[in-house]
């Protein structure tokens, strides 16, 4: 199978990448990447020379190279992973997030339709339901409620990805997952930072009264997800993805403090998020009783082998947070703590 990949330099996107080669030994990936600050092509530069493998610097947004991509690899399957992914910077600068995620996604619809793709897999995210209170868990029915210009971007490039299975009968697949975890992930997101802030004994921001609940899920699980939403789901469908591991946030940053051996006094509690979304939790037995797909990593393990890996990868995080990523601290951090 030819597939076109996009956002795959990016934290879900490589690792990704590097499950679909492993897993998928008949697929060629091609993939398709803006790299933004987020992108980094570090993360799979060990596969530049596999035959099954070929990255495209480009903009989801140029129609003529998605075109052309579609046909020069005879692309059968798109998974749109390509985006602007953070709800901090989505508050600071929203207008990026409805270019890419809304105008981008549309003109990779656009193409797939126009070249009769066979599947068309939007990764769209559990925000999009906004927030639960203390009981219940989002099903593919609850409403779309987003709450931040990240969740609402992304509830408008779901739907659009809908209209065009409705409309013109592209077999799209849409997923909705949880928080994910894991290598490689940007450490501007909570986990990464709260590791490498405490490698560093720099204080730990945490966000009002860090009683805010995610659902974790390990990249490896969601990976194992898209490519079983992929191959399995019904076209037209929502599948929700989900960890069924809820925690407190500040839960999670004392089990990295303690995974480190680093004392909790470094947590520092900060002026809230605009528009903090208190509770996710997923409920994802559609994709369990339609796709057989289960998540297996248990969130301390998982949460156990990231820490390691931060640990032995100083040299990928200390170059990812010099440059841009430092203006945006001062941006976001600088007079909250
Ligand atoms: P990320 O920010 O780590 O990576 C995004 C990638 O997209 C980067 O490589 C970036 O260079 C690329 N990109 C951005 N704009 C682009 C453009 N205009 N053209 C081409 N490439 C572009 O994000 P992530 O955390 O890996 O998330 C990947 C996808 O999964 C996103 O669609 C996100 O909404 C969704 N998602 C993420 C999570 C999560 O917990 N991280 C959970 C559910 C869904
Ligand atoms: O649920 C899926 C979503 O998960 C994805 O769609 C998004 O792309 C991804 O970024 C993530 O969104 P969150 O906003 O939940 O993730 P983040 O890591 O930014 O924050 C997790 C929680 O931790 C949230 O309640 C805010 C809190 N937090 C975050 C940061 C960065 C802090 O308390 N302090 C921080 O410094």
């Amino acid at each position: 199978m030819n597939l076109l990949l996009t956002g795959g330099s990016g934290f879900i996107g490589s690792n990704l990448v590097r499950w679909l080669l492993e897993h998928r030994p008949g697929w060629r990936v091609v993939n398709l990447d803006k790299l933004t600050y987020a992108g980094n092509p570090e993360n799979l530069a060990d596969l530049a020379d596999h035959p099954r493998y070929r990255f495209v610097r480009g903009d989801i947004g140029d129609g003529a190279l998605v075109r052309r991509l579609i046909e020069e690899e005879k692309v059968e399957a798109v998974m749109h992973l390509a985006a602007e992914s953070h709800v901090d910077r989505s508050i600071l600068s929203p207008a990026v997030f409805i270019e890419t995620n809304v105008g981008g996604t549309q003109v990779l619809l656009e193409a797939a339709r126009e070249a009769k793709v066979g599947r068309f897999l939007h990764c769209s995210t559990d925000e999009v339901y906004g927030s639960l209170g203390e009981t219940g868990l989002f099903t593919e029915e609850s409403p779309l409620q987003p709450s931040s210009p990240y969740s609402a971007s992304k509830a408008g490039s779901d739907l659009l990805a809908l209209a065009y299975a409705h409309t013109f009968g592209l077999p799209v697949v849409v997923t909705r997952c949880s928080n994910n975890f894991g290598p490689y992930q940007f450490p501007e997101k909570l986990i990464p930072l709260m590791i490498a802030n405490a490698l560093r004994d720099q204080p730990l921001p945490v966000y009002g009264d860090g009683r805010n609940v995610r659902d974790w899920i390990h990249v490896s699980d969601h990976c194992a997800g898209l490519a079983a939403v992929l191959e399995r789901g019904r076209a037209g469908q929502v599948y929700n993805l989900g960890g069924s591991s809820e925690r407190r946030n500040l839960e999670v940053v004392h089990a990295v403090l303690d995974l480190l051996g680093k004392p909790r006094s470094l947590v520092r509690f900060v002026a809230d998020r605009p528009g903090h979304d208190r509770r996710y939790a997923i409920d994802a037995s559609k994709a369990r009783r339609e796709l057989g797909w289960e998540p297996s990593r248990r969130f301390e393990e998982g949460l156990a082998s990231t820490v390691r890996w931060y640990v032995e990868n100083r040299g990928w995080w200390e170059r990812v947070m010099s440059g841009e990523y430092r203006s945006y601290y001062q941006r976001q951090y600088g007079d909250r703590t």
